[in-house]
């Protein structure tokens, strides 16, 4: 039984000093190209469905394609969560649906009100076996109506408030605003992470495990073949991997990656365009877009130090 929760991978993450990867799932291709790379990294693994993936596929097909994954890989412990879950309804539905973690972000809403909404899921979900991840301050970048870029480091979480949060919600782990954005756009000028807000709420929660939302470094190598073959992302930057790496040594034991998968697809869909103008069998797009998924995933699970730590966390 490889489907599990994130209480065993975040108490090894946290006491072995690494981070375990949350991938968002949009197809099979996607899930297949991350599932190859943990299967042969032996490594444990967070799926993860967006708002974006629901509205696209659907929580049925994701489902049957995240329980397939499940089944052909018995010795990976493998999380299914819910991504950015916005209502109490959202994650019911899919606590009922047998997810094994779900995420409230009512980030945006005022404290006390997160911590009501938090808490009221963290009851429903605990009664069902699901854990629960929340969220304090703002990551820009999902929403129109969430901060900008420019605007990250005025919506930082507070380590002021995480004792009480926590305490008062219930949550089991807590997605903390530490200078990261959402998507391929993180950073104007030099790349910055608040580790010192990492480590007060580290300090303040010891224990504790955190989250890190928008950690894509938008590698180099995407963007300039995305560029090369007729695409258009000047400026495109992410978190640089160091920086990624020293989080999860630190409190951080869930890394949330969705761009980098994007655009590792996007690339090589638009080399193939472009290289066998004839071609037109969606295989030949979408198999090179699984293999590369499948290399950069190996590549992060190292960053993130979870390679080999499938057998310690199931
Ligand atoms: O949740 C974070 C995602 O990167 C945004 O995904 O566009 O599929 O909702 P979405
Ligand atoms: P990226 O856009 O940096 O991949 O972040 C994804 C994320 O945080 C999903 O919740
Ligand atoms: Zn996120």
């Amino acid at each position: 039984m490889a489907l599990v929760n994130t209480k065993k991978m975040f108490e090894m993450a946290y006491k072995n000093g690494y981070a375990i990867g949350a991938f968002n799932v949009n197809n099979m291709e996607m899930t297949q190209g991350i599932v190859e790379a943990v299967a042969q990294e032996k490594s444990p693994l967070i799926l993860q469905v967006s708002r974006g993936a629901r509205k696209y596929a659907g929580i049925s097909y994701l489902r049957a394609i995240i329980d397939t994954a499940v089944t052909e890989n018995p010795d990976i412990p493998i999380v299914m969560h819910l991504d950015h879950g916005d209502t109490f309804e959202t994650c019911k539905q899919f606590v009922d649906d047998g997810f094994t973690s779900v995420m409230i972000d009512a980030s945006s809403k005022p404290f006390e009100e997160n911590i009501k909404i938090t808490k009221q899921v963290v009851e429903y979900a605990h009664d069902h076996g699901v854990v629960v991840e929340a969220e304090l301050g703002q990551l820009g970048g999902i929403e129109e109506d969430v901060v900008g870029v420019e605007d990250i480091r005025k919506h930082l979480a507070d380590p002021a408030q995480v004792e009480e949060f926590v305490a008062k919600s219930g949550c089991d782990s807590l997605a903390v605003a530490c200078g990261t954005s959402h998507g391929a756009y993180k950073f104007k000028s030099e790349p910055k992470l608040a580790f010192d807000i990492i480590q007060e709420i580290a300090e303040r929660l010891p224990g504790f495990p955190l989250v890190m939302h928008g950690s894509s470094s938008v590698p180099r190598e995407f963007i300039d073949l995305i560029n090369k073959y007729g695409g258009n992302m000047p400026n495109a930057m992410g978190v640089p991997e160091e920086a990624v790496g020293k989080a999860a040594k630190m409190a951080i034991c869930k890394v949330n990656i969705d761009t980098d998968l994007r655009l590792a697809v996007t690339a090589k869909i638009r080399q193939v365009c472009v290289e066998k103008p004839s071609e037109f069998d969606p295989r030949k797009f979408l198999g090179p877009g699984r293999e590369a998924i499948k290399e950069m995933v190996r590549h992060k699970l190292h960053v993130l130090g979870c390679a080999g730590k499938a057998a310690e966390c199931a």
